[in-house]
């Protein structure tokens, strides 16, 4: 007898449905200035925004900062997350700030984007 297909239909059924953490306005600012390929600011941007999704999502409410770890070129981050959502919610919104911040931003040094619950930053420069 062939395994049933309903669990992975009730899955599927339970993701779709579940409220759309990044759903809200959305706004997006980016610097003006560009960094060039093969420059290593991106890798430690890649660090930065990686990094403030996993560990940005961690307490939601909280504001959180970092820094990338590469000596050759410095990336700032910061993410906030809304207090009244969810660790998981945080990381699916957080993901989507990053997502929209590199899709309009696209190589650019400094980059902003806020959806409704969530938002990322990130700089060449600390800031608060
Ligand atoms: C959750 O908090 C945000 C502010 O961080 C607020 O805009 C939103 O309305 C709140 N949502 C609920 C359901 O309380
Ligand atoms: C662009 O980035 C540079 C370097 O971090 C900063 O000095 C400048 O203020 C930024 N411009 C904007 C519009 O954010």
């Amino acid at each position: 007898m062939p395994k049933p297909l309903f669990p992975v239909a009730l899955l599927l059924l339970l993701i779709s449905s579940a409220p759309s953490p990044a759903a809200g306005a959305s706004s997006v600012l980016c610097n003006d200035s560009y960094y060039t390929a093969g420059d290593p600011f991106a890798i430690s941007l890649a660090y930065v925004l990686s990094d403030l999704v996993v560990s940005g999502s961690a307490r939601p409410g909280q504001d959180y900062y970092n820094i990338s770890p590469y000596p050759n070129a410095f990336a700032y981050g910061r993410s906030s997350c809304s207090g009244n959502f969810t660790a998981g919610d945080c990381n699916h919104c957080l993901r989507s700030a990053v997502e929209v911040v590199n899709i309009r931003c696209p190589m650019a040094i400094g980059g902003r984007a806020a959806l409704g619950n969530c938002g990322v930053r990130y700089e060449q420069r600390p800031f608060v």
